[in-house]
């Protein structure tokens, strides 16, 4: 008798635990696109998220700017023609070349494919370059302070670029009104747009993309940062940097924020927020709550990371992560194809 409540009782506390626990990390993902999961690789590739999160910690340690380049690099492969590689793609002209994305850094694309290298000799060509961009982007963020998060995997890379698709890129001389309906475009309200600006919090910005606030000077921002970004710009065409977050430019925290309410944003698509009557109540709230803004940011990233993929047998997982593979005999194609079915089980 004794033994058999201790057992029921024992049965309803697990039951108790198992149903909060998944209501506790399973509520609070965003849903997910069709044919991507949390574990995708899993049985395939299981040493996938293990080899990133090492080989990015070495980079880091040599050059932290990577952490913001690989976030920036995710953001604007994911905006332009969906989650498919193709901002990572060589061109002349091409998708990169074009002045949206103005400043990415070669050495963040050298470290994508770096780690596709490194990925392919564990497991084969199963991964996609897209894959890892979503991947070092999340690492790029916990590895710099900021949240951890599970991504869903899954997505093939595409074998085209958008040189178009770039004019659909947020721009810094935009004022909120003109970011909200650029993110309105792609499902992202409100909330998105201020956790997701907040990726400013580190990375640096051109000369070219904020002097248009120095001459003539926008009196909105703060005098003391002005004439340091003055000392550091001497005309737009200059290619010095400054810092985005001027309080802690290396780590993914919630500074960002507090720069705003001192006017001490770079971009004007930054310090307007402030100013926007329905953003500047998130600036103020991110600014108080790093664990809410954390929160918004990460529901928004994991969406972010599932625009418009291509999954199944959609596209192609490259070879190389800056060209697409080349041509094959249909024979030698379907064999792959078949290799690579099998490989997933
Ligand atoms: C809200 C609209 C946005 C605008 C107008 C914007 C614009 C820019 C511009 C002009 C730069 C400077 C690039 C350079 O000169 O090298 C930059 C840097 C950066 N952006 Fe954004 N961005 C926006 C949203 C985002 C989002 C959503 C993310 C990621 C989730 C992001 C991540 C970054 C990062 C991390 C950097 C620093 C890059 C580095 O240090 O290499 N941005 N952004
Ligand atoms: C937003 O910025 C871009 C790039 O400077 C500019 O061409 C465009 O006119 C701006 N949009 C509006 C509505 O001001």
């Amino acid at each position: 008798m004794a033994t058999s409540s201790f057992y029921s009782s024992l049965f309803i506390s697990f039951i108790l635990f198992a149903s909060s626990h998944f209501h506790a990390s399973e509520a609070a993902k965003p849903p997910l696109v069709d044919g991507l999961s949390y574990s995708f690789y899993s049985k395939t590739c299981p040493k996938l998220e293990t080899i990133v999160r090492n080989q990015l910690q070495k980079v880091f340690k040599n050059d932290n700017g990577q952490a913001p380049a690989l976030l920036r690099i995710f953001f604007h492969d994911c905006f332009v023609q969906g989650c498919d590689g193709s901002v990572l793609l060589d061109g002349r002209p091409g998708e990169r070349d074009q002045p949206a994305n103005g400043g990415i850094r070669p050495e963040a694309l050298q470290t994508i494919d770096d780690i596709r290298s490194l990925v392919h000799k564990e497991c084969g060509r199963i991964v996609s370059c897209s894959d890892i961009t979503v991947l070092a982007a999340r690492d790029a963020v916990f590895l710099s302070g900021g949240p951890d998060y599970a991504v869903p995997l899954g997505r093939r890379d595409g074998v085209t670029f958008s040189t178009a698709g770039t004019n659909n890129l947020p721009a810094p001389f935009n004022t909120t009104s003109v970011t909200l309906k650029t993110f309105a475009a792609k499902n992202f309200d409100t909330t998105d747009v201020v956790a997701l600006s907040g990726a400013h919090t580190f990375g640096r910005a051109h000369c070219g993309t904020f002097f248009n606030r120095l001459s003539p000077l926008d009196p909105n921002m703060d005098k003391t940062l002005a004439r340091k970004l003055q000392a550091t710009c001497p005309n737009a065409n200059s290619g010095n940097t400054a810092n985005l977050d001027i309080r802690t430019p290396t780590v993914f925290d919630n500074k960002y924020y507090l720069d705003l309410m001192n006017r001490q944003g770079v971009f004007t698509s930054d310090q307007d927020l402030l100013t926007d009557k329905r953003t500047r109540g998130l600036v103020n709230d991110f600014a108080l709550n790093q664990p809410l803004f954390f929160e918004k940011f990460v529901d928004a990233v994991v969406r972010l990371s599932q625009l418009d993929v291509l999954t199944g047998n959609q596209g192609e997982i490259r070879a190389k992560c800056n060209v697409v593979n080349p041509k094959k005999s249909l024979f030698t194609s379907a064999v792959e194809d078949v290799a690579q079915f099998v490989a997933q089980f």
